[in-house]
């Protein structure tokens, strides 16, 4: 590429060197920290593909301990985050927002910490940030930490005050598995730019978890499992879908920027959600949702040709954490609380480089024009809008 070329989106640009994942986007294929995301997704503890991802290897016994003792220290919250996710409660405000609020002030409770320990902070707490919400906004109280419980399991039981079985257990813990991290995402953009100035670790994942927020990234899976709702029956899934795209609306949990075949994600996430709809009625609702997602790629095939637009991840996020029995307005934090892992590794990489993000904008505005006397501007403003 040129000096001159402008590229909006960054598509295809490398702006980082990691260790963390690769992405190949026309086979399908996902790596993880060195290991396919088959085998991380089913074979490992949540905790153990953290480790890996901030230390660079698979944790021996005593070390897997030692960090699970220290994520354990940070997972009660304080009183301050108490009090302010109390008030975003009483406000109504969005699940992610009270993370991002809680987050905010979650080391306040504490002295100069380390970086790992401050990184264990914000995995643990961010888990019973959200896990806290989901009780304060049904008007419940919020339910103390077992420490006898692995982070997924704790995560569940945190949120709902009931244990989770081990097929629960084991869904969500392979949802965090396979959404730990994903290369240069938006999010994980995000945090890089912002601990590239050499600001601080908590910044950075305050930063990224606005830029996750939105329906493009981390906010469609509530919209995708919304529109299964919607379409209720196998044969009303094509006028449905049709009406959508006939009116120019994107079809959530379809296409991605990288992936032009089916993301890899949404067949671990499928296998997954299987397992939790048993019953009859259940099993209704994944054989229409599957159904859904068949008529959608033949639909955006025909609507979008050549754009290769396929199942995303979070279509099957959608499923597995609705058969999770979390609300909608849950999907989007609990991604949060898995991402956030990988975002901390990628700060720790950007770091390493010491190199500040500083791409480039092409002007497009006017030039050489005079500043006009206050009085004229309204209607110097009026001819100009006339003119464009
Ligand atoms: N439904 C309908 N049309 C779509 C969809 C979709 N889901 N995705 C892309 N298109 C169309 C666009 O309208 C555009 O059509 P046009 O060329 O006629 O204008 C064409 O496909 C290319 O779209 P772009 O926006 O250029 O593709 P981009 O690479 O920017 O999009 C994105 C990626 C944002 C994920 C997009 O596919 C989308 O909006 N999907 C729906 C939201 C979603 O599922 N987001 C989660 C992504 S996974 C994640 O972030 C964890």
């Amino acid at each position: 590429m040129t000096a001159t070329a402008t590229n909006i989106g960054l598509d295809g640009v490398i702006a980082a060197e990691t260790k963390l994942s690769a992405i190949d986007g026309e086979q399908g294929q996902l790596i993880i920290g060195g290991y396919s995301l088959e085998q991380v997704a089913t074979q490992l503890q949540f905790e153990e593909l953290v480790y890996l991802l901030w230390y660079g290897t698979l944790p021996t016994v005593p070390q897997l301990k030692a960090f699970d003792i220290m994520l354990k220290r940070f997972r009660q919250l304080p009183d301050n985050v108490l009090d302010v996710l109390r008030v975003a409660a009483r406000q109504q405000k969005q699940p992610m927002d009270a993370l991002r609020i809680g987050l905010s002030v979650a080391d306040l409770d504490q002295q100069e910490l380390d970086s790992n320990a401050l990184s264990c902070l914000i995995l643990s707490r961010s888990a019973s940030i959200v896990a806290t919400y989901q009780r304060l906004l049904s008007g419940d109280p919020p339910v103390a930490p077992d420490d006898s419980l692995s982070h997924a399991a704790n995560y569940l039981y945190m949120g709902s005050g009931v244990r989770p079985t081990q097929t629960t257990a084991k869904g969500m813990e392979t949802y965090l598995n396979t959404v730990i991290e994903h290369g240069l995402n938006a999010s994980t953009f995000a945090a890089r730019v912002i601990i590239a100035t050499q600001s601080d670790l908590l910044s950075a994942v305050v930063g990224a978890v606005g830029a996750l927020k939105g329906p493009l990234h981390g906010g469609a899976p509530g919209p995708a499992l919304e529109m299964v709702f919607e379409i209720g029956s196998a044969e009303n899934a094509e006028p449905a879908i049709r009406a959508k795209l006939n009116a120019g609306e994107r079809l959530m949990g379809f296409g991605h920027r990288v992936y032009k075949v089916r993301d890899p994600r949404a067949d671990v996430l499928a296998a997954a959600a299987e397992a939790l709809y048993v019953n009859g009625q259940q099993r209704a609702f994944y054989e229409l949702a599957k159904t859904v997602e068949t008529v959608a790629i033949d639909l955006l095939a025909e609507y979008k040709p050549g754009r290769r637009l396929q199942t995303n991840v979070e279509f099957y996020t959608a499923l597995l954490l609705h058969g999770l029995q979390l609300d909608p307005t849950f999907f989007a934090p609990t991604f949060a609380i898995a991402r956030v892992a990988g975002w901390i590794a990628h700060c720790y990489e950007q770091s390493k480089t010491g190199r500040l993000i500083r791409p480039k904008s092409r002007y497009v505005g006017e030039r050489n024009t005079s500043i006009a006397p206050i009085a004229l501007r309204s209607h110097l403003n009026l001819l100009s809008a006339e003119r464009n």
